[in-house]
């Protein structure tokens, strides 16, 4: 029997401004999760944060896109957000760009990451949980553990997972998808992935051949486009993934590896700027410089055979990890620098929010010819 891992997460307010979520915000998720737990409708939940964002992390029966659990989230949200609008946080609701719920949460606001498993013997998994950056923020630690051998030694070493995997990119500006396999198209998936604010990892599949079924997800990440849907800037869409570890899948350590580099993503301040994402345990996870640097969180979980939640651990919760997030406090300091100037700032049509339009409009009859 199949279980579904649902990680589904909005922003709902701010404390202050966007730095973290308020203590009660995760008290009412917790109280509307648990009364669901009760009913019957989620096996288990936790109720995790990263900066100003709020994460349901769920198991259950109904699969994915289940309207019964996309409604608990948005219920949940719901609940939150009077919370959230009674103490009077920062952009409280900021993600809820609905009003009303109808049958599915994805287009509405909130992130989702979802996988429907058959639960191997022993199933770790790995969520992971960032603030200030945008889902392509994923794409290069994503690769390096299912695609670069340098990253993952099981690649080269492991008969199990020696085969390569197979990726589904989404191409979210023309909404459409293609899956590459590697190694074979390595170079092809590279040259698509690097272009990070288009081209974006949503799913791992294994290969023909592996242990796990071809059509199971080992990871997925949430792409959803907030600006898209709101047609405005609402802030960029701090994402979530999930990633199954061990025995023909990257080795817990080879999941967490990527993360030993703190790798330049776009977010930040206003939704606009380039800068490092740093590893940090969950109590780590309020941005406050310049709102940021941007933060990745890595929880990490054994899933019980009645699909029960054994966990969370803070995986970046280790000395180990302490290197990167002095590296990335050194490259913030480097590229804040170059203030308003790129490639900090974010080329135009990255930004969140502009001001150049007015700009140009005011100056429009000052512009002249140049020989
Ligand atoms: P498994 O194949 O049992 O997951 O072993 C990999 C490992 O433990 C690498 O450190
Ligand atoms: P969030 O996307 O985390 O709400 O941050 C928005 C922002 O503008 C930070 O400066
Ligand atoms: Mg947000
Ligand atoms: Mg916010
Ligand atoms: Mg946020
Ligand atoms: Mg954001
Ligand atoms: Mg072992």
């Amino acid at each position: 029997e199949k279980i579904t891992i649902s990680v589904i997460k909005a922003d709902i307010g701010g404390w202050p401004g966007h730095s973290r979520v308020h203590p009660q915000l995760v008290e009412t998720a917790e109280e509307v999760l648990a009364k669901a737990q009760e009913e019957g409708t989620i096996i288990d939940f936790y109720v995790a944060t990263c900066g100003d964002d709020l994460q349901l992390i769920m198991t259950h029966k109904k699969g994915v896109d289940s309207s019964e659990i996309h409604g608990l989230a948005w219920k949940t949200f719901e609940e939150a957000t009077k919370v959230a609008k009674g103490l009077g946080l920062y952009g409280a609701g900021q993600d809820l760009l609905k009003d009303a719920f109808s049958g599915n949460i994805r287009g509405m606001g909130p992130g989702i990451a979802e996988m429907e498993i058959t639960l191997r013997k022993s199933e770790p998994i790995v969520t992971f949980h960032m603030d200030k950056t945008e889902p392509g923020a994923f794409n290069l630690p994503i690769f390096r553990m299912f695609a670069d051998p340098f990253n993952t030694a099981g690649l080269v070493i492991d008969p199990n997972m020696h085969m390569g995997f197979r990726f589904e990119v989404w191409d979210i500006k023309e909404h459409k998808r293609v899956i590459l396999s590697t190694p074979e198209e390595l170079y092809d998936l590279l040259a698509l992935i690097g272009a990070k604010s288009r081209y974006v990892i949503k799913r791992v599949f294994p290969k023909e051949g592996h242990k796990i079924p071809k059509d199971e997800p080992v990871a997925v990440i949430s792409t959803e486009k907030l600006y898209e849907i709101a047609g405005e800037y609402v802030g960029k869409d701090d994402p979530v993934a999930i990633v199954r570890a061990q025995s023909g899948l990257p080795a817990l350590g080879e999941v967490l590896e990527p993360f030993a580099f703190p790798h330049l993503v776009s977010g930040w301040m206003r939704g606009s700027h380039n800068g490092p994402v740093m590893p940090v345990p969950m109590h780590m996870a309020n941005p406050t410089r310049f709102d940021g640097p941007p933060r990745v969180v890595a929880l990490g979980w054994q899933i019980s055979p009645e699909g029960k939640l054994v966990g969370p651990v803070d995986l970046f919760d280790d000395p180990a990890f302490d290197g990167a997030r002095q590296k990335a406090l050194e490259i913030a300091e480097y590229i804040r620098r170059h203030g308003p100037f790129e490639p900090h700032r974010l080329p135009m049509e990255d930004m969140e929010y502009t001001t150049l339009p007015g700009v140009l409009e005011k100056l429009k009859d000052r512009f002249e010819p140049v020989e």
